[in-house]
């Protein structure tokens, strides 16, 4: 129901008009190191030195660096001299590529590649299909082979796909006691974040990431350190090739990629090669069952839209599709953050 103070000034209307403007400040500030130079710098800088040391326009900074402070991801104390600008305690934390919660590749992400296909979000709506080709003129099938057209572009792809596991890979792991697993099998795992958080929290497991041979090659390359002794990789494609036993299978915002039956086909490959007494962990953003929210999941949904032929489930539908793959008992943990986790038992 719209308030009666919207109706006579649609306030609400004007902060989703302006939303994409607000994400594109925050991108930009990102991607010119405005909060890194302010955190390497340790004091605060004026507009001059700021656009000095970034090699931009003054008054093409100043500008930006106004409107961060109107979206308090920057300070500014103003002085005889004139404005001296600093990170608040959020983007010190948040927005700078050395902090361990550094969000900065997903947001990067967000701005080089889902921007590009949320152009398209109409035709996506009119079509029911995904807009890689509008955005990127790649006409493939294929989702992960348009996502993967280069290897800068799986990089860029898998260090954003990490950077929400710093902030919520620990909730997803520890919403289930997961001791009793020992041998842990990360179905596309990729670079290998929750992978990480299992054995930094389970001391006996070991976790194999399977997932496709150039995206093993990276993770092998730039994510995890082979002195990672508990971490192992295994190549492969998990709707072709076989699948192999272990006690916990994760499938980590892996069954949002596709539509219903090839969900089913891969979680029933999954349960037949599953110990008994074993199971498998599904790591997802959970619509309400009535599809009214939550606002994340939701946009999440109309992402799968742009970019895949998947889509965000409600709990009861993930239950629908691992019965229909033959999982029993299911449970699921809400964790308050963007994702949640569902068990289902062999
Ligand atoms: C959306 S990403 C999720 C990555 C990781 N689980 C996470 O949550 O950060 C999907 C993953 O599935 C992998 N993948 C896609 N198709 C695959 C296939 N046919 N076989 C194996 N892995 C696949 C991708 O390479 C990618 O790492």
């Amino acid at each position: 129901m719209s308030s009666t103070e919207d109706l006579e000034y649609p306030h609400i209307l004007i902060q989703y008009q302006n939303g994409f403007l607000i994400s594109k400040v925050m991108f930009a500030a990102c991607e010119l190191g405005v909060f890194d130079l302010l955190k390497e710098s340790k004091e605060n800088l004026s507009s001059k030195v700021i656009a000095e040391r970034l090699g931009t326009s003054l008054h093409g900074t100043e500008r930006l660096l106004d409107a961060c402070v109107g979206l308090k991801l920057l300070s500014v104390e103003v002085k005889e001299e004139g404005a001296f600008y600093g990170n608040t305690e959020i983007s010190n934390l948040y927005l700078t590529k050395s902090s361990p919660k550094s969000q900065y590749h997903n947001l990067m992400y967000y701005s080089k590649t889902i921007y590009l296909c949320w152009h398209y979000l109409t035709d996506a709506v009119r079509e029911g299909k995904n807009q890689y080709e509008r955005a990127f003129g790649i006409s493939s099938n294929d989702v992960f082979e348009a996502l993967y057209r280069s290897e800068e572009e799986m990089i860029k792809f898998m260090y954003g796909l990490n950077a929400v596991w710093s902030i919520c890979g620990r909730d997803v792991i520890a919403a289930f006691d997961l001791s009793p697993f020992t041998t842990i099998y990360d179905l596309g795992g990729g670079a290998g974040a929750l992978a990480q958080e299992c054995v930094s929290l389970y001391a006996d497991c070991t976790v194999t990431i399977f997932d496709l041979p150039k995206v093993v090659e990276i993770a092998k390359k730039h994510f995890i350190s082979p002195e990672e002794r508990r971490i192992m990789f295994y190549e492969g494609d998990f709707f072709k090739d076989p699948v192999p036993e272990a006690d916990l299978y994760i499938l980590a915002r892996i069954l949002h990629d596709w539509a219903d039956e090839k969900c089913v086909q891969l979680l029933r490959k999954v349960q037949k090669a599953c110990k008994s007494g074993g199971g498998v962990l599904l790591i997802e953003t959970l619509l309400n069952e009535d599809k009214s929210g939550p606002l994340e999941s939701q946009l999440y949904s109309m992402n799968m839209l742009v970019q895949t032929e998947g889509k965000e489930r409600t709990p009861k539908e993930y239950n629908q599709l691992l019965t229909a793959a033959g999982f029993k008992e299911t449970e699921i943990k809400k964790t308050g953050k963007l994702y949640d986790a569902i068990l289902g038992r062999k």
